[in-house]
């Protein structure tokens, strides 16, 4: 990692994340989670404030070291334990069915390959431990797809290997979780080709 995506980005992340219209679909896609969670790209912790009661503790995966210390105010608060306990959401250090439910919000854009980040989460959650995501990426209209191809490699360059245009849905299937719920829809204000969220459940076979 170098100086822009160690000292730099991950303060834009904090910023741009910490956007207060983000609050309700966080409070959202929280909801279900219970027991033992995973959250991948946890970034500067802003799930933490919304993680419901049943949760029982939570073990983050982070590769920017920036990102977990802005975090530390939020995980000092957190009514249950947060450990930060791996880097990569591609390679979890973690044993077969260790957790009941998962967490990514904003983070399958990112991971450079996200069906195998997926596969990883399968693993670690028990059979029927449910996925809960809410994501940017490819857009329902295809006047919007066609601005995402065309300004994917700009984004991508300027923040962090970020993409527009993944296949939510197609990505989370394909790595064999089935989506029990789905909302796939553009969150205002912003730029459409930003803008398009999928916000769900898939559960693990
Ligand atoms: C746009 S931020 C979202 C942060 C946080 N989930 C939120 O909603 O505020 C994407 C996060 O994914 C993290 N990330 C990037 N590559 C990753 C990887 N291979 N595994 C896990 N997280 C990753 C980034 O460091 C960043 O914190």
């Amino acid at each position: 990692m170098g100086f822009y995506s160690e000292r730099v980005l991950p303060r834009i992340v904090d910023l741009t994340c910490g956007r207060t219209d983000h609050d309700p679909i966080r409070r959202r896609v929280t909801a279900g989670l219970a027991g033992r969670v995973v959250e991948i790209g946890f970034g500067s912790g802003r799930n933490v404030p919304f993680y419901p009661a049943r949760v029982k503790a939570v073990t983050a995966v982070e590769p920017a070291d920036l990102g977990w210390r802005l975090a530390s105010e939020r995980v000092a608060q957190a009514p249950v334990p947060v450990q930060r306990a791996g880097l990569d959401g591609q390679s979890l250090p973690f044993e077969d069915d260790s957790f009941d439910t998962a967490l990514s919000t904003w983070t399958m854009c990112t991971i450079p390959d996200a069906g195998i980040a997926l596969a990883e989460l399968r693993r670690v959650l028990i059979p029927g431990g449910t996925l809960h995501f809410v994501e940017h990426g490819l857009a329902p209209d295809a006047a919007v797809q066609h601005w995402q191809h065309r300004l994917d490699p700009v984004q991508s360059t300027l923040f962090g290997g970020c993409h527009l245009n993944r296949d939510i849905r197609g990505i989370i299937e394909r790595a064999g979780f089935t989506i029990s719920d789905i909302d796939v829809f553009y969150q205002a204000p912003g730029p459409k080709f930003l803008a398009a969220l999928s916000l769900g459940v898939a559960v693990s076979p």
